[in-house]
């Protein structure tokens, strides 16, 4: 097994201002995560796999993702990086083939470049920016960049705003980025062929406790909120700005913006 860490320079001159105050429990994370788990089965499902690639999963979180390309490409060489210790100490429980590296994308050195880097965490990127601008360099000649993102525009984000006022709380929304702005990047980037899928879809939970467990498992990804705020904020805020999505059966069914993109390195 292959575990890096890299030195935490979070506050390394990045000009944004985004603090995780809370890092939730990989174990909860891991056990709220079926939507973001079958959202990337779906999307790198339909994926043309080379074979013996070289793959990079970024903020791989409790590592599922990885693993579930190690079932999906068995002899591809796989890395996944992110830069909560915790997250990734879980992760390396998967899976001894994969090399883990715990550290921040921007500040990370390899000595390698991938033919396939997927990402399902730009939204919650400190600098999604450099985000893309560091994937960039770490293609191949023809490498394929793959994005699941849920944008700033996405309509999600509302019910959660509404909630964090009533704490006086602003999120980070502002500094995630907007479907437009993350094709023009790409654009700058030389990316070619970017493709991008938008689809509005209704994320369904069974009862209010999974919809609060989904939402504890990265809100403090999303808002600067103190450990000891979440539970009144999911308990009291949450509960009254969900009602809207309330349905007969007491599920409740929330729509949100679901993008999708592809691009290829020059
Ligand atoms: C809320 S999770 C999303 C996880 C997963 N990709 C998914 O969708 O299921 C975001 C993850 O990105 C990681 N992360 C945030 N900024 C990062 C960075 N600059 N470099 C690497 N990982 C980062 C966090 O530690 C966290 O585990």
């Amino acid at each position: 097994m292959f575990f890096m860490v890299i030195p935490d320079i979070f506050n390394c001159g990045i000009s944004m201002s985004k603090q995780f105050v809370v890092q939730p429990s990989a174990n909860h994370y891991r056990l709220n995560s079926k939507i973001q788990k079958d959202l990337a089965q779906e999307f790198l499902g339909k994926y043309s796999f080379k074979p013996g690639s070289i793959i990079l999963d970024i903020g791989c979180r409790d590592g599922h993702v990885a693993q579930q390309l190690s079932q999906m490409v068995p002899e591809a060489n796989i890395y996944a990086i992110d830069s909560s210790s915790s997250m990734i100490e879980c992760a390396q429980t998967l899976n001894s083939k994969i090399t883990w590296i715990c550290g921040h994308i921007e500040d990370v050195k390899l000595d390698i470049k991938f033919d396939l880097i997927f990402s399902m965490s730009l939204h919650w990127m400190q600098n999604p920016i450099t985000t893309l601008q560091t994937s960039s360099q770490f293609l191949k000649t023809n490498g394929d960049l793959l994005l699941i993102t849920f944008p700033q525009e996405s309509p999600y984000w509302q019910f959660i705003d509404d909630a964090l006022a009533q704490h006086s709380i602003e999120s980070f929304r502002k500094q995630m980025l907007t479907t437009d702005q993350i094709a023009k990047e790409l654009e700058c980037l030389n990316l070619k062929n970017v493709e991008v899928l938008k689809e509005i879809r209704l994320s369904i939970y069974e009862d209010i406790t999974k919809l609060k467990n989904y939402i504890r498992g990265w809100i403090s990804y999303y808002a600067p909120i103190e450990e000891n705020d979440i539970d009144s904020f999911l308990d009291n805020s949450i509960n009254k700005s969900a009602q809207k999505f309330l349905q007969p059966d007491n599920t409740y069914c929330i729509p949100y913006l679901l993008v999708r993109i592809k691009s290829k390195s020059a």
